[in-house]
């Protein structure tokens, strides 16, 4: 039995609890939660409660009068870390700290320990009130979550990792095969075309228009085939961002795309355009794909209304911007599919074209970290819209 419980026995039954020191004993004795102890000015154990024998499994009888250290990791106690602990709370006044703390068979606990300084009415230091509680639990819990985590990702990186080969690889496989497929192509052609022209005598005009056919497949073909070419370039070049006027690029391709314009009547309303941060090469080929395709399917109207401008964006930092147009425009119901390669929902018939520009669009827009959407309604025009880092944004 230790002194308090010898002290607490001989007590007078029925005491007032609130008078003496009798209560605020009972009350710590009895705590279960918390080990509450008093240590003397050298670290020494005076007090012991049921908390801290729960806690550490150390009888009252086994642990009066040993040092607090006995509790610390030999690593702790190698570092000096008990009597640093002491130290800063008659500095401070208190000493709050977590950590692995040692059990009397040796097993560990997290604690949460806060030291007090005790000092008397004329402030002189007379020991040390120690209070800690049993975290264990909590502690494992966040341990895992943190390992899960790191788990998780390790797992992503390797994922990604795995992801970009396999790309790289397709984009190379893509790359060759559209390369290799070329010099068949011209052959076709170059044969049909000497046919045509050196035997047309020769040839019935039946085979004559299959000839031309041919010729006219393996053009499109061709096409298609620059087309995949453009399109799996653009992942091996590099992005070099600058700060760009997307005005001048619109004023430049307007002027390119100058022949899709004659005979036609066409308004183009440019609006304000702030300025972003981009691949000014690249930035420029999104304009041209999107100004491009504005003409394109606003053919058929008497008068073509093509309206360009920048908002900012939702998020700080970025700009948006959009192509409007009164054209054929689309089914929503086939926005997903757009910005696919070789996607097309018009007929080649009606609005020729190979139905890469979108994708590389979309290539060119995520490899600057923005976002590429649609809006249309059947038969009452498109926008699109794309975002972009404002022109002030470092690299
Ligand atoms: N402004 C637009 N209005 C209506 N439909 C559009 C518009 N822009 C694109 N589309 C639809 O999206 C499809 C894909 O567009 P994309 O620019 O990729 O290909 P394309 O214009 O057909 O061919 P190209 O490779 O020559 O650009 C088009 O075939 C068309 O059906
Ligand atoms: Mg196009």
């Amino acid at each position: 039995m230790s002194v308090q419980n010898a002290e607490l026995a001989v007590a007078p039954p029925g005491q007032d609890l609130e008078s003496g020191h009798i209560g605020i004993r009972l009350l710590v004795e009895n705590v279960r939660d918390y080990a509450i102890l008093l240590l003397d000015l050298e670290g020494h154990i005076v007090t012991w409660n049921k908390g801290a024998e729960l806690l550490t499994r150390y009888a009252p009888s086994e642990i009066i009068g040993r040092h607090f250290s006995i509790f610390y990791s030999p690593k702790d106690l190698a570092a000096g870390k008990p009597a640093r602990e002491l130290q800063t709370a008659e500095e401070n006044g208190r000493y709050e700290d977590e950590g692995w703390r040692v059990r009397k068979d040796g097993s560990r606990f997290w604690a949460n320990v806060i030291f007090t300084a005790l000092r008397d009415d004329m402030g002189q230091l007379r020991g040390f009130g120690k209070v800690a509680r049993d975290f264990t639990k909590r502690q494992r819990a966040e341990e895992q979550i943190r390992s899960l985590n790191e788990d998780l990702e390790q797992r992503v990186l390797c994922r990604t990792a795995e992801l970009e080969v396999a790309a790289k690889e397709l984009e190379a496989f893509s790359y060759s095969v559209s390369h290799d497929l070329r010099a068949p192509l011209r052959a076709i052609d170059g044969f049909s075309r000497i046919l045509l022209k050196e035997h047309a005598g020769a040839l019935p005009p039946e085979a004559r228009e299959y000839l031309q056919d041919v010729r006219a497949n393996t053009q499109r073909m061709g096409h298609l085939v620059d087309g995949l070419l453009a399109f799996s370039r653009l992942g091996r070049q590099p992005v070099n961002k600058q700060h760009v006027s997307p005005a001048g690029l619109v004023r430049q391709c307007l002027e390119d795309l100058h022949d899709q314009q004659a005979g036609r009547r066409v308004e183009i309303l440019v609006g304000e355009l702030a300025d972003c941060w981009g691949d000014v090469a690249l930035l420029k080929q999104v304009w041209m794909n999107l100004l491009s395709n504005a003409l394109k399917y606003t053919a058929r109207r008497e008068v073509a209304v093509i309206e360009i401008g920048s908002h900012p964006g939702h998020s700080p930092g970025e700009q948006s911007y959009f192509v409007k147009d009164n054209g054929v425009g689309f089914d929503m119901r086939y926005t997903g599919k757009l910005f696919g390669v070789f996607q097309r929902l018009h007929r080649a018939e009606e609005y020729e074209g190979t139905g890469v520009g979108l994708a590389i669009v979309q290539r060119i827009i995520h490899r600057h970290g923005g976002r590429v959407w649609a809006e249309a309604q059947l038969d009452k025009g498109a926008t699109f819209h794309f975002t972009l880092q404002s022109g002030g944004g470092a690299a």
